[in-house]
């Protein structure tokens, strides 16, 4: 009897799953963006060449898993909580040509040291997302640029066409993808040695801050620094280190994208077996930029069937009735971690956007990460020629963002920086301070400025400020 009932409702459980995959395969395909209105992806010539690269993509092994996934969404859940915080940083746009292993550690580096303070100050953990191993494809403001004269198709990231200025150079080339593929799967294969090999042991990525706090000029973050070390030193005599050496020495680093090229983003993307879910294998979290954000278009198509955690960029355009349409697009179910909105207003325009889309959240009553992009809204011609952003402009826009979810009592999830390891010269300002004269001379980014190494950790110090004071501010109002 027993072994019938078992075996009954093991078949009507097989019945269920079944069915549940039936609907999600018959409710969304992955090549259903084809039918939807898209902006900002390249019309190829040589239809017979993409066909080719694609069918061979699709063959490749993702190169994430579901389970990271769904790991990485579960942290992400815990953000939006205040439970922990999100860093999410790397290139704007990365490169083929600069690709190598000393700029992947020197970024994963500059992260871990950042994450570190971060953890010190917010007293959570720090989820902790590159934007690596992936962010290739790149949105434009003009389809064309103009030099000396010269009118040729915009740059769009090196998976599509080349940064050279020349009509050839521009021609997007399918067989791009192949080169992105191999890069990210090199990238991610060093990411996963880096983050358990006992390279991110935090005791050692302590010492390379306290080597930062050391110069004349960083003093003002010694104290906070000192008092880092002092934790890692009581841990350490507790017995903490070595009762948990897993957790100490290895880390949890995930990936991220703009989920641009869907070309590229279907070929990769693969049913999972377990949960019999759809999951975009080409990276853990993948996010949706504020020019192709269209509650209709090709884009929102995409990411509503897969299940990874998603990112939405909101600028100071995004209308409350177009965010209200998107989460309920993108989050049918408003599952804690799926949706992470991404803030990039700009200085100064915090409290004139934020507060609007806070309030629109809570009456659809939506789970959603709150993380500001101090970079997008920040961007200015310096009177040299150069793309640059200030420092200072960056570190506005985060205050006015943690002051806003103060006012408001909402949560402040997670920063989102463009930001290398390098010793770059394209963001200016900061203790090892970047002039506007500066920034001829390593400016090497093949999009957007990057902060380099020495600002990064600094807004880390800066940030973690933030972050203890809205913790305390928050606790006295609790006590009140
Ligand atoms: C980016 O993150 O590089 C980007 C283009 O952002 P946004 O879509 O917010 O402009
Ligand atoms: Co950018």
């Amino acid at each position: 009897m027993v072994t019938q009932i078992t075996l009954l409702y093991r078949e009507a459980r097989g019945v269920c799953r079944d069915m549940i995959e039936d609907k999600q395969m018959s409710d969304w395909k992955k090549s259903d963006w084809r039918q939807k209105p898209r902006v900002q992806m390249p019309e190829y010539t040589d239809a017979a060449a993409l066909n080719a690269v694609e069918a061979q993509l699709s063959n490749y092994p993702p190169l994430v898993f579901a389970g990271e996934a769904r790991k990485l969404k579960a942290q992400l859940g815990a953000a939006s909580r205040g439970e922990a915080f999100l860093l999410q940083g790397g290139d704007c746009a990365e490169s083929f040509e600069q690709f190598s292993a000393d700029m992947i550690r020197d970024t994963f580096k500059v992260m871990l040291q950042m994450a570190v303070v971060l953890t010190y100050a917010a007293k959570v953990p720090v989820v902790k997302v590159g934007r690596m191993a992936g962010q290739f494809a790149k949105p434009r403001s003009a389809p064309t640029e103009t030099v000396d004269g010269v009118e040729l198709p915009s740059y769009r990231g090196d998976i599509i066409n080349d940064l050279d200025f020349t009509p050839d150079a521009r021609i997007p080339d399918p067989k791009r993808m192949l080169q992105a593929y191999t890069q990210a799967s090199a990238t991610l294969n060093l990411l996963r040695a880096f983050s358990t090999g006992g390279y991110a042991d935090v005791n050692q990525v302590h010492s390379w801050t306290l080597g930062f706090t050391e110069g004349d000029q960083a003093e003002t973050y010694r104290e906070m620094a000192g008092r880092i070390s002092d934790a890692l030193d009581f841990m350490a005599a507790a017995g903490v280190t070595a009762d948990a050496a897993h957790t100490m020495q290895s880390v949890d680093f995930y990936t991220s994208h703009e989920s641009l090229l869907l070309e590229y983003e279907e070929a990769l993307t693969r049913l999972d077996s377990t949960s019999g879910k759809w999951l975009a294998g080409s990276g853990h979290m993948i996010w949706i930029g504020d020019r192709t954000r269209q509650p209709d278009g090709a884009h929102v198509e995409f990411a509503r069937g897969v299940q990874n955690p998603i990112g939405l960029k909101c600028g100071p355009s995004m209308e409350s009735d177009d965010l209200k349409r998107l989460m309920a697009t993108l989050n049918p179910e408003n599952e804690a971690g799926r949706l992470t909105l991404i803030s990039r207003f700009g200085a100064g325009k915090v409290g004139e956007h934020l507060p609007r889309l806070i309030k629109t959240v809570q009456e659809e009553g939506m789970n959603v990460v709150w993380v500001c992009d101090a970079m997008h809204g920040n961007t200015i011609k310096s009177s040299t020629g150069y793309k640059t952003r200030p420092f200072d402009s960056v570190l506005r826009e985060v205050k006015e963002f943690f002051a806003v979810h103060q006012a408001e009592g909402t949560v402040p999830g997670g920063v989102h920086f463009e930001m290398t390891g390098q010793d770059v010269t394209e963001c200016t300002g900061g203790v090892r301070a970047v002039s506007e004269n500066d920034l001829s001379s390593r400016y090497h980014t093949a999009c957007d400025p990057r902060l380099n190494a020495s600002q990064s950790l600094e807004l880390a110090f800066l940030v973690a400020e933030e972050l203890s004071q809205f913790r305390n501010e928050r606790r006295n109002l609790k006590a009140v």
